[in-house]
């Protein structure tokens, strides 16, 4: 028997006993033993005893020591969420030469190197599969089944909350504000919802997939990302009518300089496979050299699907244990990190913009852009009340470089407004 210890009962974390006992006997097969929940953390006292009154009957402490200093708990599940504590807490757990499963993206994508190194100086296994898209099995994959591929992009749907609240928003006309709270509802969301609408939940998973795709440590710092908030009803609009999908994407892609990593709002033409992502599903779209294009399609949030992906890191620390083998890193691929230069990502671009309505006003918005060198694929004037008019531009590839210069030249032209930007993926 294996005894684990849980840090925190919230959504996820009560669904792991629930797992161990529905799938009891496939689960002790593959482990070849017991997994037994021996402690579970919990904040306080009046929270033990609302577990208790409620009919859950573990062991529940309210100091991490008694689970710290336990020499019979041989893997910490960390189900707590944020940095901190979390970070001290796995960081003992580590060191008291514990094994950890955790799911928090958030703490893995900022201080993952040094928690690894921690790992790997104590001899045990750090996993946390469920941290990118939940329910599905993407990092073990990466990191196992494509051992032999060349990764050359990843790109992916990587928020449950944002693209549920999405696709309510433009299948249904709900509110944001309603399909914000519906989400929190159903346990999608974080328990400060900042991070999945802003895009920085997104980018943390973006670099974690970083070091399972293409074996770079990125500096959270220099993830550009940014979220859903500020999309509008003209732009879901527009978006239909050009024969695109808006969807938050996860972009990592390997250019002649280095990686690029990047969480945006995206315009998908309504063919790729992405822009029938719904709901609170999630998918990786890989492409490399060896298979071409694969995509990796699930839940990406939710109590179950998560815990299924936590259980399966606990069966795979469980059966290295049982076995008495030496615990393998999560992921084994490891190069030095080089990160492209800006004039290297190139993108098309959908800009949406308000100009005065009036002659020659469409001849100067095309002078900035030629400025810039900048092409044009589709140009649409949408609507006007006379005094302005709202114009609709989709461009060839453009770097960043010509992105940030452009942005600045209708910053600084009279008569013309850049209302949105985003970036158009090609078919
Ligand atoms: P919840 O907020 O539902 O659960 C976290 C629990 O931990 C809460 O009960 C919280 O108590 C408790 N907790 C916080 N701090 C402490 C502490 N110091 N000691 C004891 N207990 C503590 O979060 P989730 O279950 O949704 O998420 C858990 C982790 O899984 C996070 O890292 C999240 O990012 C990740 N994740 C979640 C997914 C999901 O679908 N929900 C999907 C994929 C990953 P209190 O509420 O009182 O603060
Ligand atoms: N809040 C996250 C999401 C949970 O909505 O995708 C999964 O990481």
């Amino acid at each position: 028997m294996i005894k684990i210890a849980l840090l925190g009962f919230g959504t996820v974390a009560s669904g792991v006993p629930f797992l161990l006992e529905e799938n009891a006997s496939k689960i002790e097969q593959a482990v070849g033993g017991r997994l037994e929940i021996a402690k579970i953390l919990v904040k306080d006292e009046s929270e033990k005893q609302r577990l208790v009154e409620a009919g859950h009957d573990y062991h529940f402490v309210t100091d991490v020591a008694e689970i710290m200093t336990d020499q019979d708990i041989a893997i910490v599940v960390e189900l707590m969420g944020r940095i901190e504590p979390a970070k001290t807490f796995i960081s003992q757990a580590l060191a008291a030469g514990k094994h950890v499963v955790s799911a928090n993206k958030d703490l893995i994508a900022v201080h993952g190197k040094e928690l690894l190194a921690l790992a790997d100086q104590h001899q045990v296994g750090f996993y946390y599969e469920a941290a990118v898209a939940g329910g599905i099995p993407i990092l073990r994959t990466l990191a196992n089944s494509l051992t032999a591929d060349k990764v050359t992009r990843l790109l992916g749907v990587l928020n449950g909350t944002s693209n549920f609240m999405l696709t309510k928003m433009v299948d249904e006309g709900w509110s944001y504000e309603q399909a914000l709270a519906t989400a929190q509802e159903l346990g999608y969301a974080e328990s400060d919802p900042t991070n999945d609408v802003e895009g920085i939940d997104a980018a943390y998973k973006a670099a974690i997939l970083s070091q399972f795709g293409f074996g770079m440590t990125v500096d959270f710092e220099t993830v550009r990302h940014s979220g859903i908030s500020t999309i509008t009803p003209a732009d879901v609009t527009m978006a239909q009518q050009l024969g695109y999908v808006i969807k938050l994407v996860g972009d990592v892609r390997e250019t002649a300089s280095g990686l690029s990593v990047e969480v945006a709002p995206t315009f998908l033409p309504k063919s790729h496979p992405l822009a029938s992502v719904n709901g609170v599903m999630n998918a990786v779209f890989v492409e490399s050299i060896g298979i071409g294009q694969s995509m990796f399609y699930g839940p990406g949030a939710g109590q179950k699907p998560t815990a299924v992906s936590v259980v399966a890191d606990l069966v795979q620390l469980g059966r290295a244990i049982t076995d008495g083998q030496v615990i393998s890193a999560f992921n084994g691929f490891a190069q030095e990190t080089h990160l492209a230069q800006p004039e290297d990502v190139t993108n098309s671009y959908y800009f949406a913009l308000s100009i005065k309505d009036e002659a020659g006003q469409f001849f100067k918005l095309a002078q900035l852009f030629a400025k810039e060198n900048i092409s044009f694929q589709q140009v649409l004037q949408t609507e006007g009340d006379g005094e302005t008019a709202r114009v609709v531009i989709v461009t060839h590839e453009m770097s960043l470089v010509q992105l940030d210069r452009v942005r600045t030249q209708i910053a600084t032209a009279d008569q013309v407004t850049l209302l949105n930007h985003f970036k158009v993926l090609g078919v």
